[in-house]
């Protein structure tokens, strides 16, 4: 954690210096809601640029699509992979240039195809025949990366089943796109929140051999997109960036040492989930029939309003609490909608304070990433996840 220290971060709040300052000044403001800090973003840029220095940075609009984000980020340099039509349109609205997006999604209507050809964009991904065709209809010209089948071991949220051909239908894939009159390059996503350094090995040793064999029929890549993984700060320990850049550089080095064209890197996570703290308020403790061990904690915000990634606990999001942390005992988490789906933490292990009432404050911590893009919007009544940018350079307020 300690990289973020740069942006005066308390290592005991975990809160950067403007959001504790924002939330200080807040105390009476209705929770649940979200305090993004977009210092925070240009320091992650900045150590992801250094890491991966070869490397271009499409950012994953999915991750957090607010427009402050993604102004900030286009200020930094920036390119955006995109996964709809509607983030297109968005970028755009801002004034991000055509030439700067990937539409990165695999699964794609053939009619979004065509309109983002209309308004400039040139760079798809692909996984399957049926899609390359839609490209090679609406797309004339452009580069087009296929997408290789990754196992997403090391992950707390793989990008497994669902995409991805394996090295014989990419090999196919990539023919007929070059046949067809299309750039083209290989590409993959190793599983987001990756915590091993190493998961990028084996994909770029498959893509360095399927790169060779290509070569030696003639034809040659464009591009190289090593996708996203890299991890913020949950409760679970993570490798420094640096340990990521030093894994992937030498797996580049090893297995595409003379590769000349671009190469990609589609990062979402990183880039902003250390930048935002969720404010929350206990609206129940209770105990239930069948387990008396542990009590049951029934936050304001839950798996429809923002913590989507709480499935399967996968994701494991910091806690703090007021009260005495040396006196703690085990608890269930949930969120506050009538629906039994809704329960954030119950195999995890987590502990908060016996002290914890109804009415305390909780701050869930790094919950930048994949909150407010995943919030619904009225389930059981409650509002999408309102959000407030903060940075240390004009202290600007922003509701979102
Ligand atoms: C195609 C694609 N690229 C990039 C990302 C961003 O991944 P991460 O947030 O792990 O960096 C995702 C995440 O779902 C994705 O689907």
């Amino acid at each position: 954690m300690q990289p973020i220290g740069a942006v005066g971060l308390d290592e005991v709040s975990g809160l950067t210096t403007p959001i504790a300052r924002f939330l200080d000044g807040n105390t009476d403001m209705p929770t649940p809601f979200l305090v993004f800090d977009l210092d925070v973003v240009a320091l992650r840029y900045r150590q992801l640029r250094e890491a991966l220095p070869a490397a271009k940075v499409f950012y994953a609009v999915k991750a957090n699509p607010a427009e402050e984000v993604l102004t900030a980020l286009e200020q930094l340099g920036s390119s955006f992979d995109v996964a709809s039509r509607g983030e297109i349109e968005r970028c755009l609205r801002i004034g991000i240039e055509p030439e700067r997006l990937a539409y990165g999604n695999t699964i794609k209507k053939e009619r979004d195809v065509a309109f983002a050809y209309e308004v400039g964009v040139r760079t798809f991904t692909v996984d399957a025949e049926a899609e390359l065709e839609k490209v090679v209809r609406q797309a004339p010209g452009s580069t087009v990366y296929v997408r290789i089948a990754t196992d997403g071991t090391g992950a707390d949220w793989p990008l497994s089943r669902k995409f991805g051909c394996d090295m014989a239908e990419a090999a196919a894939l990539i023919r007929r796109a070059a046949w067809a009159g299309l750039e083209f390059g290989a590409s993959f996503h190793v599983g987001s929140q990756q915590r091993d350094v190493r998961a990028w090995d084996r994909p770029l040793a498959d893509v360095g051999a399927l790169l060779d064999q290509l070569r030696s029929e003639g034809l040659e890549a464009a591009g190289i997109n090593l996708g996203g993984g890299f991890p913020s700060h949950y409760v679970d320990p993570v490798p420094e960036l640096g340990a990521y850049g030093t894994a992937i550089r030498a797996a580049l080095a090893a297995n595409l040492g003379g590769f000349a064209g671009e190469v990609l890197v589609e990062p979402g996570r990183y880039l902003v989930g250390d930048a935002g703290v969720i404010e929350t308020e206990v609206v129940l403790i209770s105990r239930r029939p069948d387990n008396d061990e542990a009590r049951w904690v029934y936050l304001d915000i839950g798996m429809f309003n923002g913590l989507t990634e709480t499935l399967d606990e996968s994701i494991r999001y910091r806690v703090g609490t007021p009260g005495d942390r040396a006196n703690q005992g085990p608890v269930v988490l949930a969120g506050p909608s009538c629906d039994s789906a809704d329960v954030l933490y119950e195999k995890a292990g987590y502990q908060l304070p016996l002290d914890l009432r109804i009415g305390d404050r909780v701050r869930l911590l790094s919950t930048g990433a994949y909150t407010s893009s995943y919030s619904s919007v009225w389930f059981n009544g409650f509002e999408p996840l309102r959000c407030f940018f903060v940075s240390s350079h004009d202290q600007r307020v922003v509701a979102a």
